[in-house]
């Protein structure tokens, strides 16, 4: 007897309930066999058994996304393998202390466990890898859920475990999101370890609070979009006149080209002016109406209209606060500032020659209904100037979802090394203002958000989990 159950059933009823015990039993006991196989077969016995790593190197690249047909199912075989000494105990229990009868449940539900868990493996990752449309595929945000889960392990191959499965990772520990974040609302988390001499730990962390908000805000899309604009709307209350962008930067100091010229008013804001610039520059804006999408606090908008000869440009940002800030802040000729939704622009078809989004669209419920929105009010042949930062696994979705926009990808570039080099530059001024003009409170955040060198965005960026991408587009002439 377990619990009050008879383990050695004699009536349908008491052996459905042992066999229902056996399989929550086992559920642990499988959950450490995924573990043991992927932790220590994968990445630790191979180096004994397959000295030439040729297993590990194929699994590597499949983390990596290069060959998604490789190794994507787990055989049955395989899950009898891994339970055989379970298998094998089981069968002596009944062999050497019986009666027989006792092992049937155990024996049934772990078998069972080989099939559920070898079926769900297969059906789940290929849908994860799109090389099935399934039932799996369509379950909405528990897809959603798995697919981010999945995804991070993928970017993290050296120091997780491949798992579909989180809740092995919840039983042991190992779950990759901890440490790492699939989109910007992870990496705008608060920093870990960071290690500029003149940062001072935040007193209160809000991480986990954070971390609580951003695994919630993966399972949807429309909560993501929420918290952000709670956080842009926060961060918009900030009225420091000189505060006038919000993205990384831009820094191309290796390449000994001649750096933009500025004014010595705009000195200070050097590299986040140069990403503009960078993004500016793959098309002669001279003489046009331009429209741009998460303005933030207008210094973007602002350089392009100045220094690009735009004739009127429009800055747009859902956040109200931001675009009061920059109605009074940025006071120019033929740029004007708008409050409003990128996937909804309050503008009317064909309205405008180019338009520009920088480092914005990560926020958006629905990158589709933004480019739908771009493609829209875009005259014909007009361009889309676009860069962000994604998840390094989630590069070619954002090309998939840019080639299926209807505009034509003329450019694209990584340009992550610039990102990152600008970051390390750039460091010591944000620090400093940060540490001026932040509570001590929030002090981390705000930190992590800058992605000051030692950042887990800026230590994201350096190992290539984060990729930074830019993007030119042009709408066919009709
Ligand atoms: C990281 S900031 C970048 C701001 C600016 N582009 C810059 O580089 O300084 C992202 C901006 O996108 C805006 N944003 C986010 N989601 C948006 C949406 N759905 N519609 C319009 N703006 C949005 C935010 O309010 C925020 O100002």
């Amino acid at each position: 007897m377990l619990l009050g159950i008879d383990l050695t059933p004699t009536t349908l009823l008491d052996f459905i309930l042992a066999f229902a015990l056996w399989i929550v039993i086992w559920t642990p006991v499988v959950a450490l066999l995924e573990y043991i196989a992927h932790r220590w077969i994968m990445h630790k016995a191979n180096h004994l058994l397959d000295p030439d790593l040729s297993q590990l190197r194929a699994h590597g690249k499949h983390h990596q996304g290069a060959n998604h047909f490789d190794l994507v199912d787990v055989p049955l075989k395989n899950c009898f393998r891994l339970t055989a000494p379970f298998i094998l105990g089981v069968l002596a229990w009944g062999w050497f202390v019986g009666p027989v009868s006792s092992i049937v449940a155990p024996l049934l539900a772990l078998l069972t466990w080989c099939f559920v868990y070898a079926y769900l493996w297969n059906r789940m990752h290929r849908a994860i890898h799109d090389l099935e449309k399934n039932w799996f595929r369509r379950s909405g945000p528990i897809f959603r859920f798995f697919m981010n889960h999945h995804l991070q392990h993928h970017a993290r191959a050296r120091v997780n475990y491949g798992t579909v499965f989180p809740w092995t990772d919840y039983v042991f520990g190992t779950n990759a999101s901890r440490n790492f974040s699939p989109s910007r609302s992870v990496t705008r988390s608060p920093i870990e370890g960071v290690n500029v001499e003149t940062a001072t730990p935040s007193p209160s962390d809000p991480g986990l609070l954070v971390r609580w908000a951003i695994r919630l805000s993966e399972l949807s899309p429309t909560l993501k979009k929420l918290l952000w604009q709670r956080w842009y709307q926060h961060i918009a209350g900030y009225q420091e006149a000189d505060w006038k962008f919000m993205n990384y930067g831009y820094s191309d100091e290796q390449s000994g080209q001649d750096p933009v010229e500025l004014q010595p008013t705009d000195e200070e804001d050097r590299f986040a002016i140069q990403l503009y610039h960078r993004v500016a520059s793959a098309t002669n804006l001279d003489g046009l109406d331009v429209l741009e999408v998460g303005c933030g606090r207008g210094g973007g908008a602002s350089f392009v209209r100045r220094y690009h000869g735009v004739k009127q440009m429009t800055g747009v940002d859902f956040s109200k606060k931001a675009v009061r800030f920059c109605l009074d802040r940025h006071q120019v000729d033929g740029l004007s500032f708008v409050h409003g939704d990128a996937e909804a622009l309050p503008f009317a078809d064909q309205s405008f020659d180019a338009v520009i989004n920088v480092e914005s669209s990560h926020c958006y419920r629905s990158m589709p209904a933004f480019l739908e929105q771009v493609n829209r009010v875009l005259r014909p042949g007009g361009y889309f100037l676009f860069a962000d930062l994604r998840a390094s696994y989630d590069c070619e979705r954002l090309h998939q979802q840019l080639r299926e926009s209807g505009l034509a990808i003329l450019e694209r570039e990584n340009i992550t090394d610039h990102v990152l080099e600008a970051l390390q530059r750039d460091s010591k001024r944000k620090l400093a203002l940060i540490e001026n003009s932040i509570s001590p409170r929030l002090l981390h955040t705000f930190l992590e958000f800058a992605g000051v060198e030692g950042s887990k965005v800026y230590r994201s960026f350096r190992d290539g989990e984060l990729v930074y991408e830019r993007y030119l587009l042009r709408k066919t002439l009709e």
